[in-house]
């Protein structure tokens, strides 16, 4: 009988303490911060009908300061933006743009605030320039947003001081 006991109490406590951790692996904080990656992926929206995918060289730092945003800023526009933030950014630079999103938090340095002067003086192709090869992204998003996305980020990111 004491035997038993004794036993049961050598085996009880390793099994709750792997079940605690077999909890947190599956349900940590990080995990459920983070926002879900399919649930964008089921937004992205189509590409328009007509249109073919390209795959043009990037701009070089010297021709992408000539470059202008070809979107216009609507609201179609800025929505799609948003979406493909969500999908592209968001994990690092947050919901507003405040450079708080969970991934990047354990960034050094921390993902920049989109919010402030030095990002908002860009011009539209330096913006898009930093944001595709900038410090802090590596790999360099160059290789992982597609140029049919990256005009709606720069409009979106432009539009993120307003609504602070
Ligand atoms: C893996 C995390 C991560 C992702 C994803 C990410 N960024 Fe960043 N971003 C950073 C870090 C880190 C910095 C550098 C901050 C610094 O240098 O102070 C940065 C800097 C920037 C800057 C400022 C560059 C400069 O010249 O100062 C811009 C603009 C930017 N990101 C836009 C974006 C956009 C738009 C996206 C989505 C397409 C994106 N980032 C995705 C981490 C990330």
């Amino acid at each position: 009988m004491m035997k038993k006991i004794i036993i049961l109490l050598l085996v009880i406590p390793p099994l709750l303490l792997a079940a605690i951790f077999g909890y947190v692996l599956y349900n940590g904080p990080r995990m459920t911060v983070q926002h879900h990656f399919r649930e964008f992926q089921k937004e992205m929206p189509p590409r328009v009908v007509g249109t073919v995918t390209v795959r043009r060289p990037d701009p070089s730092a010297a021709e992408s300061a000539a470059l202008k945003n070809p979107l216009p800023s609507s609201i179609v526009n800025l929505n799609r933006g948003k979406v493909y933030y969500q999908y592209y950014c968001v994990f690092c630079h947050g919901d507003t743009g405040a450079g708080n999103g969970p991934v990047g938090q354990s960034y050094i340095p921390v993902p920049a605030d989109l919010r402030t002067e030095k990002i908002t003086r860009y011009g539209d192709g330096d913006l898009l320039r930093s944001m595709l090869t900038g410090v802090g992204h590596e790999p360099v998003l160059e290789r992982v947003v597609p140029q049919e996305h990256r005009w709606y980020l720069v409009l979106f990111v432009r539009s993120l001081p307003q609504a602070r």
